[in-house]
């Protein structure tokens, strides 16, 4: 294959395995200039391995890239970089112990001279950078400190901050609420105005409709087309990315709201600089949503209510009893799982496989005496395995090896292996492909027919409005308002969430 003229980038006869598994066979496409290129595909297709290997990451055993017509090897990170190459990886790759600032500038600092660093001129143009992407973090916070979302703006931040040609951004939208999302899509238009060429993955086929020009679908490793964005709908790119033409229906039937006992019960909560007395409750069976914007304080609250925040006033009852959650240990103990929205830092270990992973918490359950039953372990994954079509080589493989969304998948198992009574699932489909939502959404809802009461977090509005029977909408650390029946839509959502009426 010859590169066209007009692409940047051309991808020519790319083959990749991993220990004898092919992950990429043959891929061969172009990337036109100043194009935004939508790469869709399953969780496992192999999207993040092609990024990596554009980024020079990664290494294609055969194949080859040419740049502007010309080939060109890409061994390392730093070479792309060079070549005006920068990514927004899917998952971060940031200093918890450094300042924003220092990590937007991290191996791209400026210096006044040779030596000295120029703190004050990186603090400016970071800052400069956030309050373009309408985030308000502080530049001298320390990354630990921020949520995921913010997280994901300090990392596309740094990215931008290369001023690179080709600009590569793997799911850089699963931690944010559509507000967010619209402006970094005016971004990434004005960046296309420049001139900028930007290859944009997502699962959300209603965004990469919206902001590409073309789409390009992989499926186990294949490539299978590409088309211009105007000439196919978002059913047409599902059924390209599962290879069947059944798709499918997404939501499952909505359980009758039985107005079942309360199980969790949570009276004027007080949480210092977070809320000042806060009350919600949970029925048995229920599948209860928290919509909001980013900030509205969900994620807090969840941490709360799971003894991951000191409480300083208000009461927690479960079945009808007060108890004390000082520590996680205590929620786990009252039946409580939290599968926490932050998979990369407070979940899944990379280390450890999916047997290791799947029974972390659940481990006493697995012990014939001292030692661990193994067979047991393994048998119970391959059930979890096969539930969600968790995509892994084998069940030896460390989670870091894992795509990202079947990373996921395995830290919901375990969640679910917990034998939880009551589930608080933060942005439990983040990273998902929409063929496997699916399954995750009927999972949580044999949950509730069986009595486990889940409560839903999710920025995503179409996800609460299909899933859950009741929403609560928080605003600034505070619930404004409880929805039920057909006043669970789009715009009573939005109306709560910002106060402004007709905004959707
Ligand atoms: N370093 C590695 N070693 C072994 N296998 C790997 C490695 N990197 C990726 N894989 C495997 O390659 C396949 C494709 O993974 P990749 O991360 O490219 O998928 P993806 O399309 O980005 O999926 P997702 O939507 O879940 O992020 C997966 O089966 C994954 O386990
Ligand atoms: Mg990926």
């Amino acid at each position: 294959m010859t590169a066209k003229t007009g692409d940047i980038l051309s991808i020519e006869n790319i083959t990749k395995s991993f220990s004898g598994v092919k992950v990429l066979s043959d891929i061969s496409f172009g990337i036109r200039s100043g194009e935004i290129m939508g790469l869709i595909g399953e969780n496992g297709a192999g999207k993040s391995t092609l990024i990596k290997i554009i980024s020079g990451i990664y290494q294609p055993d055969s194949g080859s890239l040419k740049l502007d017509g010309k080939e060109t090897a890409i061994p390392d990170y730093i070479t792309a970089k060079s070549l005006g190459i920068a990514i927004v990886p899917q998952e971060f790759n940031l200093i918890n112990t450094l300042t924003v600032f220092e990590n937007i500038f991290l191996g791209n600092e400026i210096r006044r001279r040779p030596g000295l660093l120029d703190k004050q001129k990186m603090r400016e143009l970071s800052a400069k950078q956030l309050e373009d992407l309408k985030m308000p973090v502080r530049v001298n916070q320390l990354v630990s400190s921020l949520s995921v979302a913010e997280k994901q703006m300090v990392e596309i931040s740094k990215a931008l901050m290369l001023h690179a040609r080709l600009l590569v951004m793997d799911e850089p939208t699963t931690t944010l609420t559509s507000r967010e999302v619209e402006t970094l899509f005016t971004l990434m238009r004005d960046l296309k105005s420049q001139g900028v060429t930007i290859i944009f993955v997502s699962h959300k086929l209603n965004e990469v409709k919206t902001i590409c020009d073309r789409i390009t679908v992989l499926r186990d490793g294949n490539l299978i087309s590409v088309d211009e964005a105007a000439s196919v709908n978002e059913e047409d790119i599902a059924r390209k990315m599962i290879g069947r033409k059944d798709f499918a229906k997404i939501f499952p039937e909505k359980l009758p709201r039985e107005a079942g006992t309360e199980v969790l019960d949570v009276n004027g909560l007080v949480v210092k600089g977070l809320f000042d007395g806060l009350s919600f409750s949970l029925r048995r069976g229920e599948v209860l949503g928290f919509a909001g914007l980013v900030g509205s304080g969900r994620t807090e609250l969840a941490e709360s209510v799971m003894g991951l925040r000191p409480v300083q006033g208000g009461t927690i009852s479960v079945n009808g009893k007060t108890v004390h959650i000082k520590k996680p240990a205590d929620a786990l103990r009252y039946k409580l799982g939290y599968l926490s929205e932050d998979r990369q830092g407070k979940g899944i270990v990379q280390g450890f496989n999916l047997p290791q992973n799947v029974t972390l918490i659940s481990l006493k359950e697995y012990l014939k005496w001292v030692l661990i039953d193994k067979k047991a372990e393994t048998d119970k994954t391959a059930e979890y395995v096969r539930a969600f079509k968790i995509r892994a080589a084998s069940d030896k493989m460390q989670l870091r090896f894992l795509s990202g969304g079947n990373q996921q998948k395995v830290y919901l198992s375990r969640w679910l292996d917990t034998g939880p009574e009551i589930l608080i699932l933060d942005e439990p489909t983040r990273g998902i492909d929409v063929n496997a939502k699916h399954e995750i959404y009927e999972f949580i809802h044999q949950l509730a027919e069986r009595g486990i009461s889940c409560l839903v977090i999710s920025s995503e509005l179409e996800e609460v409005i299909g899933l859950c029977s009741r929403v609560y909408v928080m605003r600034e650390g505070k619930i404004a308002g409880c929805l039920e029946g057909n006043h669970i839509n789009g715009e009573e959502i939005m109306f709560h969430a910002t106060g402004i009426k007709g905004s959707t």
